[in-house]
């Protein structure tokens, strides 16, 4: 062949590669403008294992009582036995059903694969996984023990290794599935005040969308996705954290939290961030120059977010 020839193939090539992208971009867009109006079919959830993380409390024993609801199979994990149990008998109470708890310390590695080994024997196989449980120091950086620190890093991110270590490779032997990382608007920017807790969640989201992609490369389009980045919610991890402009930046109810986590993972949608206003804080961060970044984050209160901070820990009982 000659070198014209070559040259012609390869600008062929290359032409008929951008019109195809520039079409399905056209494609893409015009289906998430249709999306806006006609609201998405949300998935039967009946019948799926349903495997919780720090089912015992907050979001997750919420989370627990909807996919029970929706006729899912509930198994729930926390350190926490006593909440945990009482997360069961309330679903017991108000559906009828059946959970299965399991006392489960998910920051050690050895306990989760051999929990989670007891659970396929006595349960089955999980088919839709979130990673909910999660700590908080709340102190500056360098205030912070190393204890802490390493206990964040491994409940809040490490803890998600192990579990999709172990329930990953039957939902992709099924092509069936869906993992579900709870982490937080403190995994896509950083706040003054939760190093550690920032670095823990970064981790979550890095680690969830890397393995969506390992997943979408691999051919395997029947694991979902979906990483829920929240805002404050109200459920006594944050105690005492504050909102300067609570019409902006809400703290979120729990149970308003856990229905608008629940309609995402039922209709596949792969990033969750609440409030809305969070997208505009992320686009905000990437796009304008940073010390203008910094005087909004001044000007919306994100310095004082954890000034007076009092969490689960100083709670006065
Ligand atoms: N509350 C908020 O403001 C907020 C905001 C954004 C994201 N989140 C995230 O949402 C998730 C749920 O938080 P929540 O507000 O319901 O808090 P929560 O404290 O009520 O619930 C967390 C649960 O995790 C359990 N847990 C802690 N360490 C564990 C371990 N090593 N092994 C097993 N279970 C363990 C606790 O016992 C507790 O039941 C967390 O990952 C949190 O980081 C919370
Ligand atoms: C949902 O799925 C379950 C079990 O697969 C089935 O029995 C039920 O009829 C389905 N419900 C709807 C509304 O499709």
């Amino acid at each position: 062949m000659s070198l014209d020839q070559d040259l012609f193939i390869i600008i062929m090539n290359f032409l008929l590669e951008t019109l195809q992208v520039l079409f399905m971009s056209l494609v893409y867009s015009l289906e998430a403008l249709i999306r806006l109006f006609i609201p998405t079919r949300k998935k039967n959830v009946s019948g799926e294992i349903v495997l919780l993380t720090g089912a015992g409390s907050g979001i997750g024993r919420l989370m627990a009582l909807e996919f029970a609801r929706l006729g899912a199979r509930l198994v729930l994990w926390d350190i926490n036995e006593d909440g945990n149990k009482e997360t069961a008998l309330m679903i017991k109470e108000t559906h009828g059903a059946r959970a299965y708890t399991y006392t489960c310390d998910c920051s050690d590695r050895e306990e989760v694969y051999r929990i989670a080994n007891q659970v396929k024997r006595e349960v089955g196989d999980i088919t839709i996984l979130i990673n909910n449980a999660g700590i908080v120091t709340g102190k500056k950086f360098l205030e912070s023990p190393d204890s802490l620190v390493e206990k964040s890093m491994e409940v809040n991110s490490l803890a998600h290794f192990w579990t999709y270590k172990a329930f990953l490779p039957a939902m992709i032997a099924a092509n069936h599935g869906h993992l579900v990382s709870i982490a937080s608007s403190a995994g896509l920017i950083g706040v003054n005040g939760l190093a550690d807790y920032c670095a823990s969640k970064f981790a979550a989201v890095g680690f969830a969308e890397s393995m969506a992609l390992e997943l979408l490369a691999m051919g395997c389009d029947g694991v979902k996705t979906t990483i829920v980045c929240p805002f404050f919610i109200n459920t006594g991890m944050f105690d005492g954290a504050n909102t300067k402009w609570p019409r902006i930046m809400p703290i979120l109810e729990p149970e308003y939290a856990c229905r608008k986590i629940v309609d995402a993972v039922r209709k596949d949608q792969v990033y969750l961030y609440i409030p809305r206003s969070i997208y505009i804080a992320i686009a905000m961060k990437n796009l304008l120059p940073t010390k203008m970044g910094v005087l909004l984050g001044e000007y919306l209160g994100a310095f004082n977010f954890m000034a007076k901070f009092k969490g689960h820990g100083n709670k006065s009982k």
